[in-house]
């Protein structure tokens, strides 16, 4: 198993649902992951311990997916100098908005780098850090080209149907 690149962290089992867009993403490029629940209030030692870990066995990003009071990717941020992108759930109440805005309000000094409200999101953080990775990655960098030319393919097929 190759050493993971990125490390996926979700407060809660039920974030997979979103949460796995990333790792699926990330799969279908080739990218080496680590996905795991650990919550920045319910198992805070357990996630600093983590973070130390997986930083000194070389992830290069990690991409936090948090609910309501959203503060995982923030800590994690503040606990690491390695990018940290955010992914916000789309809780049961706000539907994410209080999520989205935990997370892209982060105070001058410490970045989250902060992606849409659910599985766009998800999948956009994952695209987002392989493009980071494919700076110094050339096979991964073409990889990414020809995704998105298939996009530009699409649409450029697109026709609309006559009135
Ligand atoms: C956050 O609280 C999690 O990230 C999740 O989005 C939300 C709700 O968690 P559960 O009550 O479903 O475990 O910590």
């Amino acid at each position: 198993m190759a050493k993971p690149l990125v490390s996926i962290l979700m407060g809660s089992a039920s974030d997979w649902e979103v949460m796995k867009q990333v790792a699926q993403q990330l799969k279908d490029f080739g990218v080496p992951y680590d996905a795991r629940v650990i919550s920045a209030h319910r198992s805070p030692d357990l996630l600093f311990e983590y973070i130390k870990d997986v930083s000194e066995q070389g992830v290069r990003c990690f991409i936090a997916g948090a609910g309501g009071a959203a503060h995982l990717a923030g800590v994690i941020a503040g606990k690491t100098s390695l990018p940290v992108l955010g992914v916000p759930m789309p809780s049961k109440y706000l539907q994410g908005l209080d999520s989205l805005l935990s997370i892209v309000q982060m105070p001058k000094g410490i970045p989250v780098a902060t992606f849409a409200i659910g599985e766009a999101g998800a999948a956009n953080a994952a695209l987002f850090a392989i493009a980071m990775l494919a700076l110094n990655d050339a096979e991964l960098a073409q990889r990414l080209q020809a995704f998105r030319s298939k996009q530009a393919d699409i649409v450029k097929a697109t026709t609309l149907p006559n009135l």
